[in-house]
């Protein structure tokens, strides 16, 4: 009987594409996904430690797994991602069923791991390993997604003074050009017509040993034949040089659309984030963006109640939001996590105010939405499907070039093809529309199998 098992995931892109990974290389020896939790032989938890609900989470789902290993005593539990190498041998002692710990950068030894297994009780290998990627393994993607990421650089140098993945994630280190160029030309022949770049400073890529940088892979990628959607996350403003803002705007395959993370809209508090910029400087890089490429939607991530915030300093990012104007954003609560300088940081403004502010900045970028979607209805645009739509089952659900949800009624569509839809009404997170005429649908082959 073949051995099965399950991932459990949180987190960033990031996370999810390690995830395929790590089913690659359960595949690769013997594996087949589990048809429940409750069935499998390996469960992984490919955990997030960003904020402290994150985790949480984690050893919730722990408490939860103990009746099911009762039941399954040969289940082998393992906790890996940021929560692991954040935690290391601490996970074993908040949850002594965890039968194995490893971080992001020691996935590609799995198999090693699971191997010692069977000698000793319990392994932890949190091991910054420096050749993480070029060890990596095959992904397992959905074939019946449209998308596919790609990693091309691990890990961060920055070292913003909130955040945990600089220790959970270790240094940077980039994949070759020509590695990155075979997997793009393998998926763009498996049927995927959107690529998505990831790292964690993604505009740092460097192919080792060249000075070929982010801007060269877009172009590169750009050149390559049915690859018809190119997108890169995340971009650290301070690091989004103007040689990768001109192949933004002169590859046509990359997208009109740039997640920049702002974080806040006060200089004195990015200097205590130590982010590398001030408003002004954000606010020039996005002013260089729209110059360039006209039209480029932005969405970003903003934290609030950062050690230090004033009622000033929450004005200034009410302003820097409201003069941007973003399509999208993602904003948090600031969370203190184990070991960062901002958790050492005196911090007098309680919950309960910084909750109101998030709940004020969030009303207001729903406006800000509401207003900007609007102004799509009666355009057309173009669609790539991508599954069935969160409402009905009888919708499709896609996105523009510009990242913004549409919902459509299109009973041929199928996952991967691109429809030209007509805007005909928008919601603060999503659009609706009809398809723009049936010759517009343009069919793409299928991958028969998953690209192995
Ligand atoms: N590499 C990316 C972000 C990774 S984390 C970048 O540089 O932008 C995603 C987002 O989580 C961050 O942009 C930030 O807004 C938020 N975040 C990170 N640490 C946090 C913390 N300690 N508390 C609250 N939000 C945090
Ligand atoms: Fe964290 Fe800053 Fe690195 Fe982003 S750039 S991962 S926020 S340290
Ligand atoms: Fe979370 Fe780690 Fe990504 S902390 S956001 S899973 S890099």
């Amino acid at each position: 009987m073949s051995r099965l098992y399950w991932i459990e995931t949180w987190g960033c892109q990031m996370n999810e594409h390690d995830s395929e990974k790590l089913a690659g290389t359960l595949e690769g020896l013997g594996y087949e996904p589990a048809p429940s939790l409750g069935a499998s032989d390996v469960v992984l938890l490919n955990t997030c430690a960003i904020r402290e609900k994150a985790e949480d989470k984690v050893y919730n789902l722990l408490a939860q797994l103990a009746p099911l290993k009762a039941r399954r005593p040969g289940m082998v539990i393992g906790v890996c991602g940021c929560v692991a190498q954040m935690s290391g041998e601490g996970v074993r002692e908040r949850a002594p069923l965890v039968d194995l710990v490893f971080g992001p950068r020691a996935a590609s030894r799995l198999p090693e791991l699971l191997a010692r297994l069977q000698e000793e009780k319990g392994v932890v290998d949190t091991t910054l390993y420096q050749d993480s990627l070029v060890a990596g393994a095959k992904a397992v993607r959905e074939s019946q997604r449209a998308k596919a990421w790609v990693t091309v650089m691990e890990g961060c140098n920055k070292t913003c003074t909130y955040c945990v993945v600089p220790a959970t994630r270790g240094r940077e280190s980039s994949r070759p050009l020509d590695d990155l160029l075979a997997e793009v030309q393998e998926l763009a022949a498996a049927g995927y017509r959107e690529l998505e770049f990831l790292g964690q400073n993604v505009n740092a890529y460097r192919c080792p040993g060249t000075k070929a940088g982010l801007a060269d892979l877009l172009r590169a990628a750009g050149r390559v034949g049915g690859v018809r959607r190119l997108r890169f996350t995340t971009s650290h403003p301070l690091h989004l040089r103007s040689d990768i803002i001109r192949a933004m705007a002169e590859v046509p395959a990359v997208c009109d659309h740039l997640h920049l993370p702002v974080q806040s809209g006060s200089s004195k508090l990015l200097q205590s984030m130590r982010r590398g910029y001030d408003r002004e400087k954000y606010l020039a890089k996005v002013g260089e963006l729209r110059r360039e490429v006209p039209g480029i939607a932005l969405s970003t991530d903003v934290i609030v109640g950062f050690p230090g915030e004033t009622e000033e300093d929450f004005q200034q990012t009410l302003s820097l939001v409201r003069e941007v104007r973003f399509d999208q954003m993602f904003s948090f609560v600031f969370s203190a996590r184990p070991g960062t300088v901002a958790a050492l940081l005196a911090d007098r403004t309680p919950l309960e105010r910084k909750t109101e502010r998030l709940i004020e900045l969030q009303a207001l970028q729903r406006e800000i939405q509401l207003e900007s979607n609007a102004r799509q209805i009666g355009r057309v645009e173009e669609v790539l499907v991508e599954s069935p739509s969160r409402r009905t089952a009888a919708e499709w659900a896609g996105r523009t070039t510009s990242n913004r949800v549409v919902n459509f009624h299109a009973p041929g569509a199928r996952p991967g093809e691109f429809v030209m839809v007509r805007i005909t009404a928008a919601g603060a997170n999503s659009l609706r529309g009809v398809l723009a005429g049936e010759d517009a649908v343009e069919a793409r082959p299928m991958p028969e199998a998953r690209p192995a």
